[in-house]
Formats: structure tokens, sequence, C-alpha cells
């Protein structure tokens, strides 16, 4: 099992890194402002929400994101419960993830059912609103087996020098294959190889302002 983690180290402003990729898991400027401006912006989000919307991820680390994307969900008056797929090959000891998650203090009031699951070693989190699940192994092994269709993807590995493996053009393909049609992924990544292996996959990409001290983003659609 202890092959399978993580090792984090911790920032003084509490942002954790991960020994393993030597990448903070989120935005050392603002995490949750990030995770708003690439990731739910970026997908048109919270505008295109309706009931049964899923969202898939590469990368589940913290569960910040999928927080965000409920806390937008509860915010907008959604209705029914927001599905949430994610993948992680190294899922993060629960009380990193508690640790990691206490430093936003709006995510940390969502985080109940999902740290309780974590702390039993379950992999899903239904509520009322919500109907999550994170996929645990390496996403170029799991997500061909991938039954659903998104219709948001959030990109989110490890960055592209560091973290490759997740954004291979292979799983760039995969990804397009798990997607709804007319659907969206977003990175906060413009790296030319990511944007290539998009495009590659049948996206129409699209560069967009980054967050923070990035310039650039990547927004990408599937054809409708
Ligand atoms: C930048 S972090 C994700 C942050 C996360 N979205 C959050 O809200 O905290 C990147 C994640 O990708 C995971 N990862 C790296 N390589 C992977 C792979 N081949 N398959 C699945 N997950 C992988 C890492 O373990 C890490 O949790």
């Amino acid at each position: 099992m202890h092959d399978h983690q993580s090792p984090i180290l911790w920032q003084d402003n509490g942002v954790p890194v991960s020994a393993r990729f030597d990448d903070p898991y989120f935005s050392l400027t603002d995490g949750l402002a990030e995770t708003r401006h690439v990731f739910l912006a970026g997908n048109g989000l919270p505008g295109r929400f309706r009931a049964g919307f899923h969202i898939a991820e590469l990368g589940f680390g913290t569960g910040l994101n999928l927080l965000a994307a409920l806390i937008a969900w509860r915010t907008a008056g959604a209705p029914g419960r927001l599905r949430f797929t994610s993948f992680e090959a190294y899922p993060m000891p629960p009380e990193d993830m508690a640790r990691a998650l206490a430093a936003f203090p709006e995510a940390s009031a969502a985080a109940a059912p999902l740290l309780s699951a974590w702390r039993a070693g379950g992999r899903r989190v239904d509520t009322a609103d919500l109907s999550a699940e994170i996929i645990i192994g390496d996403a170029r092994k799991t997500l061909p087996h991938w039954q659903g269709r998104a219709d948001a993807w959030f990109l989110d590995g490890f960055s592209p020098a560091r973290n490759p493996e997740l954004w291979e053009p292979g799983l760039m393909a995969e990804v397009a294959r798990h997607t709804a049609p007319g659907g969206t992924a977003a990175t906060y990544t413009a790296a030319g190889a990511v944007r290539r292996g998009l495009a590659g996959a049948g996206f129409e990409v699209t560069r967009l302002p980054g967050f923070g001290r990035k310039r650039h983003m990547t927004a990408a659609q599937a054809p409708k």
C-alpha cells in the first residue's frame, strides 16, 4: 500500500507539494481562486450546469476541485445531483487531505462527506446533491475501461514537464472518447504538447488568459 502513496512536503503557506513529482498540488497564490478561473470558468461553468451534469478529472489530489465544483453547483441552485468522476494513481492519506483543505474554510465546510468516506477507505461520495467516484490507478490504464462520458473535463496533472504520463496524446484521445458531444475540457497549462495532443484528439483548442502569474491556459471543445 505504501508505495502507492505520495509523500507530501508542506510549504510554510500550507500548500502541499508532492515529493514524488516535486510539484505543488495547487496554486501557491490561491488554489480555490485558481480552480474557479481555470476549471470552472474554463469549462463555461456554472452556466452549463443542468440536472445530471457530469464532470471528470485527471488527478484528484486533495479533492479541492471537487469541492469547488460542488460549491458552485450549490451557489447556482443547480437541480439534482452533480456527477463527478476523478482518476487518481496515488490517493492522498486522509489526514493530509484534511490538512490541505483546512487552508480553504469554504472548501473545508463542504468537505465532511468526502473526508469521512476517505477515512473509511471509500472512494465514493453520495449525498443529496453529489454523486462522486474516484477511480484509483494509473489513468492510462483505468480511463480506457471507463463506461462514462463527461460534459466537462478538469485536466489537472502535475506540470507536463514533471508528470508527462498524465498528458500523453494517447490519454488525451481517451479523454476525447469519454467526452459528450459538444463537451469541454480545461487545463491550467498552455504547453504546446498538451494543446497539440488535445487538437489531435479532435478538440477545438483555445488559449485563454491564465490565472495569477500564468499568462495562458487552455480550453477545448469536442465537436457537437
Ligand atoms: C496537481 S495534482 C491534482 C490536484 C487536484 N485536482 C486537487 O484538487 O487537489 C495532480 C494529481 O495527479 C495524480 N497523478 C499523477 N500521475 C497520475 C497518473 N498516471 N494517473 C492518475 N493520477 C495521476 C497525482 O497523484 C496528483 O494527485
